[in-house]
C-alpha cells in the first residue's frame, strides 16, 4: 500500500527534529557479568557496542516529550495542531501517551493519539501525519517514535537482551509544497500478520523472537518495499545520497545496503550505541545524523522499516536546510 503524498500545496514537509536517550548507558561488557555472551558475539552477529537504558525515573512518556521539545524548538517556529505519537512500549495500556505529551508541551485541545506497529511505527506514524495535513486537517503535526524496548526481554535471555535499548525521536511535518526539500515521498506501508509469532511479547520480560526467521524477512521487506518507495518518488537507486535503514542488526542493514546497492558510505548507523530503539530507531539516527553532519541538507534520503507484526515500510525526502527556514 502506497499512502499519498499530498496533493497540491499540502505536501507533508519535515520542519525540525529531535530526540531523547536515557543517561544511563550499558556497555556489552556490562552484559557479559551476567549473561552467557560475550563482547565479540554481541558486537560481530549485531555491530551493537552499547545501548542506553532508561531508569524507572524515566517514562516513554518522559522520553516522548524530551525528544518532541526538541523538534519543535530546533527547527521552523511551529505549533503542532496535532501529535502522533508511535509505540509499542507505552507507560499504561489506558489512555494513550499522545494526550500526555501534547498536554505537557502545552498543546492541550489538539488531536492526539497512539499508534503500534512494532519498529515500522514511526513509518507508520509518518503517513497518517501526511494524511492529515493532505486532508487539511491540521497544518502542522508532531510525529514522535518512541520505545523502552529493554523493557521486553526476560532479563536472563541473552538471545534478546543485548539487542534493545530505549529512546525517541521525533519530527515536526507542516504543510508545503511537494517539490520543496523536506516533503515526504509517498510512503509505501505492509503487513503481514501469518508472521506474528516471529516476535511477540504478550507482557514485558516475555519476549520471545525467531531471530534468523526475522532476520531474513527484514532483509527481504526492507528491500523490496525501498524499492517501490524509490519508484514511487520517481527516482532510481543511484540518485539515494542517503540510506537510513531501521537499526537493528548491522548485518540486516548490510544486507539491505547491497541488494539495492547502497555503497557503505552512503548508510547511516548509529546500532553501535543505541542497539534497536524499535519505533524511535529512524528518527533518532535522523537527528544524530543531522547533527554530527552526516546527513546534510540536499541528501536525497531514503527511510525503510521493518518490525513485529509483522510489518514494513519505507519512504523517501530530501534533507531540508533545517537551519534556515523558508521566510
Ligand atoms: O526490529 C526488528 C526485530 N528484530 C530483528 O530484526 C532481529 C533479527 N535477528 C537478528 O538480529 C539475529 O538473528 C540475532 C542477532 C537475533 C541472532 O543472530 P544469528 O546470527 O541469527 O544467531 P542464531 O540465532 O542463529 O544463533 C547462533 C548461535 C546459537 O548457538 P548454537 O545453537 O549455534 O549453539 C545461539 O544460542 O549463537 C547463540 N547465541 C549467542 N551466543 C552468545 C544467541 N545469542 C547469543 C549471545 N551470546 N548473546
Amino acid at each position: 500500500m502506497t499512502a499519498a503524498s499530498g496533493v497540491a500545496g499540502r505536501a507533508a514537509v519535515v520542519s525540525g527534529v529531535g530526540a531523547a536517550l536515557p543517561p544511563r548507558i550499558v556497555l556489552n561488557a556490562d552484559l557479559t557479568a551476567r549473561l552467557d555472551t560475550t563482547d565479540e558475539w554481541i558486537r560481530s552477529r549485531t555491530g551493537i557496542a552499547r545501548r542506553h537504558i532508561a531508569g524507572a525515573d524515566l517514562s516513554t512518556t518522559d522520553l516522548a516529550v524530551r525528544a518532541a521539545a526538541q523538534a519543535l524548538a530546533n527547527g521552523e517556529p511551529v505549533t503542532a495542531e496535532a501529535v502522533v505519537v508511535a509505540t509499542t512500549t507505552p507507560d499504561r495500556c489506558c489512555p494513550a501517551t499522545a494526550p500526555t505529551v501534547a498536554t505537557r508541551l502545552g498543546l492541550t485541545g489538539i488531536p492526539a493519539y497512539d499508534l503500534a506497529a512494532g519498529c515500522t511505527g514511526f513509518l507508520y506514524a509518518l503517513a497518517t501525519a501526511a494524511g492529515f495535513i493532505a486532508a487539511g486537517n491540521a497544518r502542522t503535526v508532531l510525529v514522535v517514535g518512541v520505545d523502552r524496548l529493554a523493557t521486553l526481554p526476560g532479563p536472563e535471555d541473552r538471545t534478546t537482551v543485548p539487542l534493545f535499548g530505549d529512546g525517541a525521536g521525533a519530527v515536526v511535518l507542516r504543510r508545503g509544497s511537494a517539490d520543496e526539500a523536506g516533503a515526504l515521498g509517498p510512503v509505501v506501508l505492509g503487513s503481514d500478520g501469518t508472521g506474528a509469532d516471529l516476535i511477540r511479547a504478550p507482557r514485558p520480560g516475555a519476549l520471545h523472537m525467531d531471530g534468523g526467521e526475522v532476520f531474513r524477512h527484514a532483509v527481504d521487506r526492507m528491500s523490496t518495499a525501498s524499492r517501490q518507495a524509490v519508484t514511487a518518488a520517481g527516482w532510481e537507486l543511484a540518485d539515494v545520497d542517503r540510506l537510513v535503514p531501521h537499526q537493528a542488526n548491522s548485518r540486516i542493514t548490510a544486507f539491505v545496503a547491497c541488494q539495492l546497492g547502497v555503497a557503505d558510505d552512503r548508510q547511516l548507523s548509529n546500532i553501535a550505541e543505541t542497539g534497536n530503539t524499535g519505533a524511535a530507531s529512524i528518527p533518532l539516527l535522523l537527528a544524530r545524523s543531522a547533527a554530527d553532519g552526516r546527513l546534510k541538507p540536499g541528501h536525497r534520503t531514503l527511510l525503510t522499516s521493518f518490525g513485529a507484526g509483522l510489518t514494513w515500510g519505507a519512504t523517501t525526502l530530501t534533507w531540508p536546510d533545517l537551519s534556515h527556514p523558508p521566510s
